[in-house]
């Protein structure tokens, strides 16, 4: 039995909607409880529903008993701070897992693609139920800042490039491309983020805010883009090596979330 998978990210694994209202304070996503979480770079999240109702940012999977990243319960001491997030979060009609604020520390193009990861968003899902997808929307203004997606992890042809200014809205496939952001900013980044499970509503909740299949595109400069390059693999390698030397056979988990 196939999953029940939104058409609209047939074609890119992605979709842009129209952006989402400034009419959140910047106080909700400020005066969460964080707790520091492995991610891609210098992350700390604040979540908003989990698996047990807990300030904890684990897969549902990783719990006893495991189960897929669908039904989280909503964190009452996050939800009263963060009222407006939470109702972005339902807004989709979409059964809501997992939902945190991430924030992410300013880093550079050579953090961002070492950061690239698929997420696992549908362990233990049943065949024949929703897909589950992420709901990203970025809180701060972060117009310079870009979402990076890779087809290909090590091919930077085949990296899509979207920027994050307020407000930025989009439905993704996270564990069907590579993905990692490169901020620029000089304060951290603030998103929100959904897992949520595809299905008519979120075919129109995307139909309804216009979701695109692409952006327009961004060019980066050839040089800045090979000494990326380099710097990713001198970093792996110098991974593996410590690995090596620590006697790691198997690489440990990718870093998880954007
Ligand atoms: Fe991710």
């Amino acid at each position: 039995m196939p999953y029940i998978r939104s058409s609209a990210l047939d074609e890119t694994g992605y979709v842009i909607l129209d952006r989402a209202e400034r009419d959140v304070d910047a106080s909700e996503w400020m005066n969460l409880a964080y707790v520091p979480w492995r991610s891609s770079g210098v992350t700390r999240f604040a979540p908003l529903a989990s698996a047990f109702g807990e300030v904890d940012c684990n897969a549902f999977w990783n719990h006893t008993p495991p189960r897929t990243d669908k039904d989280g319960v909503w964190i009452p001491s996050q939800v009263a701070i963060a009222p407006s997030l939470q109702r972005r979060a339902l807004a989709a009609g979409a059964g809501v897992g997992r939902c945190r604020v991430i924030e992410l520390q300013p880093n550079t193009y050579a953090d961002a693609i070492y950061n690239l990861h698929k997420d696992d968003n549908n362990r233990l899902n049943p065949e024949g139920t929703g897909w589950v997808v992420r709901g990203y929307e970025n809180l701060s203004d972060d117009g310079e800042s870009l979402l990076i997606l890779r087809e290909d992890r090590f091919d930077p042809a085949t990296e899509t490039r979207i920027p994050l200014p307020a407000g930025t809205r989009l439905v993704l496939d996270t564990q069907r491309f590579w993905h990692a952001v490169w901020h620029r900013g000089s304060a951290p980044r603030y998103a929100l983020i959904s897992s949520w499970t595809s299905g008519p509503e979120l075919d129109r909740f995307i139909a309804e805010r216009h979701g695109a299949a692409r952006g327009a595109h961004v060019d980066l400069p050839a040089d800045l883009i090979a000494d990326g390059q380099q710097e990713l693999h001198r970093r792996l390698e110098e991974r593996r090596r410590m690995l090596e030397a620590q006697g790691f056979t198997v690489d440990p988990p990718e870093p998880e979330d954007l």
